[in-house]
């Protein structure tokens, strides 16, 4: 897959929820965006933050020529903070589309796939069940936020096909009171795969309820600096192979649950 560095234009950008920002783009990079999981490198709009910012795809639409990220924002010094000032017409230098995604390929009607998402590790599953969707498979989709004010996507995902959505909060909120943890416990579906994105805690307990399934893919997070696979600074010990590193940023960020230590 060709990968593009490219000024793309803003089309929209809006909080979505508290410190959430939604950030709709366009430009000719979306013609390449292929498996969902794959992620851009965004420059931020401050000359003395060098490092490139990694956000996942959220999702995209090939017609209009537009994709969305959903990004956090930090404090008044941080880069995704400069980056949530800009406004529609602003020009954005990204590179991408970057890393392997989750493979939706080998998903057929009728299996049943599950979902499990927290916090600002959810955007990159919506373009997942988008493309499940189309298969005819049932998908259960489990999200965990901290708190009602943070919950994202509940109307996108509510919106697909033959899916079934629980929501859990932290302090209560919204949903079920408690962590994502505790509605994969009340499950009575046996999944023929289950696709994961989120906080290190919650991909643990996913890893370990599921360590016997081959088809587990599990995206991770890493410090990032060249995002291309050039850098080494994104490594994880390889479980299937201990003198071998895995690059989250070019092998991953989607990886198989026996590839990774959690
Ligand atoms: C593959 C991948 C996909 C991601 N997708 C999303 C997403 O869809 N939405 C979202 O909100 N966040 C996502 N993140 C996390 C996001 O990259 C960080 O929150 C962001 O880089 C923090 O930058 P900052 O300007 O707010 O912080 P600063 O403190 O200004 O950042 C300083 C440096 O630390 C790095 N850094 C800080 N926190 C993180 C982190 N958690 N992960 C990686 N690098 C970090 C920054 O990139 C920067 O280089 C993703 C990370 C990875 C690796
Ligand atoms: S960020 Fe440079 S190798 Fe992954």
């Amino acid at each position: 897959m060709p990968q593009l560095q490219e000024m793309m234009t803003i089309v929209s950008q809006r909080e979505v929820a508290k410190q959430i920002f939604e950030l709709i783009l366009t430009g000719e990079m979306v013609a390449e965006l292929d498996l969902p999981g794959q992620f851009l490198h965004l420059t931020v709009p401050n000359s003395a933050m060098l490092l490139r910012r990694p956000i996942s795809i959220s999702s995209w639409d090939k017609a209009a020529q537009t994709c969305t990220l959903l990004y956090r924002v930090g404090d008044e010094t941080t880069g995704t903070y400069a980056l949530s000032r800009l406004t529609a017409g602003a020009v954005v230098d990204v590179l991408g589309p970057l890393g392997n995604g989750f493979p939706v390929d080998e998903v057929k009607a009728g299996e049943e796939i599950l979902i499990i998402g927290g916090g600002i590790g959810v955007p990159p599953l919506y373009e997942l069940a988008k493309q499940l969707e189309a298969t005819g498979c049932q998908m259960t989709v489990l999200l965990g936020f901290a708190s009602a004010d943070v919950k994202i996507l509940e109307a996108e995902f509510s919106a697909l096909k033959n899916l079934k959505l629980k929501i859990a909060t932290d302090d209560g909120s919204y949903g079920t009171q408690g962590h994502v943890g505790l509605l994969m416990d009340e499950l009575t579906v046996t999944a023929d795969a289950v696709y994961t994105c989120g906080a290190p805690a919650m991909l643990k307990a996913v890893a370990r309820k599921y360590d016997a399934l081959e088809r587990l893919y599990i995206s991770m997070e890493s410090r990032m600096a060249c995002g291309v696979g050039a850098c080494y600074a994104c490594v994880e010990h390889d479980k299937e192979n201990e003198n071998h590193a895995l690059k989250v940023c070019e092998d991953g960020p989607v990886f198989r649950g026996k590839q990774l230590f959690l």
